[in-house]
């Protein structure tokens, strides 16, 4: 069982109920520490954030605040928690008294004070790690009925991301291209391995087929919510900016961003990358390739944000 010992720190000032306000505020910003304990030898009296103080002292009055004893702030007696306990207990008896914050103790001493927005921090940290891991298990299903696809999808999210972080993206949406790529293909689950693994070119009704793959995609994912549409950008990957694309035919705006940044990087990933049946075709390739159709297939700013990225790497 996890303690909330790893959660234990020593933000805080120690101050006598007899201090005064004003060197506890002064001890608190010279130390770069956001909280106050109040404690009687290893007794806690009370304990304050700097938020709590700041919207309770008049700092028109130092006179006063130098005289005045940080005990009249103490309103509560407050609890201590053991270093030992989990974390349930811990935000279960900060639910029960309403306080964020708790002194911690280990055998009979204060060690450090614990709070809930950092014990917070863990769970939605933890619940992230959870959705990516999910996220990637379903991306990996592809590997065991075509094992060229799972790859691919790792290289275009790695690629995608690049070219997000170029075009100026903010992390959070970097990160929802990265999952929705990870998974682009997932709907090849519906298609059959004939005629995905099938070398050369494809007749018309296998063509069909492979483009379900953007429609089934949607059709998996569309139940699960996630930080960024990734059922939509997975069902918008093959559309293309005049209109031509599938399954949809959208056309520009329409078209969603993270979409067009993995069309661009999922070209680019098919062209530069050996295939079972034949060799790279090549980086110059790739590059005439986008050039050729950018403002067409796909949006220019893409491009030239990958081929940006391709020269500094190159
Ligand atoms: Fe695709």
């Amino acid at each position: 069982m996890k303690t909330i010992r790893e959660f234990v720190t020593s933000d805080m000032i120690r101050v006598g109920p007899d201090d005064s306000v004003w060197s506890a505020v002064e001890r608190m910003r010279r130390g770069n520490k956001t909280s106050v304990l109040v404690v009687e030898g290893e007794v806690p009296a009370g304990i304050f954030t700097e938020r709590d103080l700041f919207s309770k002292i008049d700092f028109s009055r130092p006179v006063e605040l130098a005289r005045e004893p940080v005990r009249r702030y103490v309103t509560a007696a407050i609890i201590s928690i053991p270093a030992s306990a989990t974390h349930f207990e811990a935000i279960t008896l900060m639910k029960a008294h309403g306080f964020r914050h708790l002194p911690v103790t280990e055998d009979g001493a204060i060690i450090g004070i614990l709070s809930l927005r950092n014990l917070l921090y863990f769970y939605t940290g933890a619940l992230e790690v959870l959705l990516d891991e999910s996220l990637e298990s379903l991306a990996s299903a592809i590997g065991k009925k075509d094992p060229y696809t799972a790859g691919h999808q790792g290289r275009v999210a790695e690629i995608a991301s690049a070219i997000a972080v170029e075009m100026g993206f903010t992390p959070f949406q970097v990160k929802g291209i990265h999952m929705a790529a990870l998974v682009h293909d997932i709907g090849k689950l519906y298609v059959p391995t004939e005629i995905l693994s099938k070398p050369g070119r494809l007749a018309a009704v296998e063509f069909a087929l492979i483009k379900e793959h953007a429609q089934a995609g949607f059709d998996i994912l569309k139940g699960i919510e996630f930080q960024a549409p990734i059922a939509r950008i997975t069902q918008q990957h093959h559309e293309r900016l005049d209109g031509t694309g599938y399954p949809q035919g959208l056309r520009g705006e329409a078209i969603l961003p993270e979409a067009r940044i993995i069309a661009v990087a999922d070209v680019w990933e098919a062209i530069t990358s050996h295939r079972p049946y034949r060799a790279s075709l090549g980086v110059p390739m790739a590059v005439a390739e986008l050039k050729k159709h950018s403002g067409t297939q796909f949006d220019p700013r893409v491009v030239e944000a990958l081929l940006r990225i391709h020269e500094k790497i190159a």
